[in-house]
């Protein structure tokens, strides 16, 4: 196994749009174990996308039980060809991303969410989310779209904010 590179703006890869996965097997769990010691190594994100490592393919990897805060989560999912369908209310929150190392920014995300999604095996799941959960699986959904967080700030002079160094073992909720 291997550490990923993180893909970071500006690079161009991100805006690609992913391809559907099609086969579950062996490959498949290989890039899987991969994407997912990427995602913890450092501090440990609470997202983490195929696209940012480079990968075109609709894989996301979540995991919100870590969260800074204590927040409704369904543990550790990884979610093949995730597709939202349904979206309540809006919310306004702080994003961050592995990509854009440098910024946060507020982003208004669906407040509750459905969605389905394939697991590893290829079985099909549905989820209901909500908060901050669901806001991490838009995040993430978006990187298969070619979306960054940047992209949706309403406003990049007064919604996107600096980073300052990362508090001492503290976790990065980073996406
Ligand atoms: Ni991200």
């Amino acid at each position: 196994m291997a550490i990923l590179e993180i893909l970071k703006i500006p690079d161009a890869r991100l805006k690609q749009c992913s391809e559907p996965v099609e086969r579950f097997g062996d490959e498949l769990h290989a890039f899987i174990a991969e994407l997912e010691e990427t995602r913890l190594a450092g501090p440990a994100a609470v997202g983490i996308a195929a696209p940012q490592v480079g990968c075109f393919q609709r894989i996301v990897i979540l995991d919100c039980s870590q969260a800074r805060r204590p927040v409704p989560n369904h543990g550790h999912l990884i979610l093949i060809n995730p597709e939202i369908t349904h979206w309540d209310g809006f919310v306004l929150g702080r994003e961050g991303c592995l990509s854009v190392p440098d910024y946060t920014g507020n982003v208004i995300r669906a407040e509750q969410i459905k969605l389905v999604a394939q697991d590893s095996q290829g079985e099909t799941h549905e989820y209901e989310m909500t908060g901050y959960e669901a806001r991490v699986l838009q995040h993430e959904v978006d990187h298969l779209d070619g979306l960054l967080f940047l992209d949706r700030v309403v406003s990049r002079r007064t919604d996107l904010f600096q980073r300052k160094v990362y508090q001492k073992g503290g976790k990065k909720n980073s996406t």
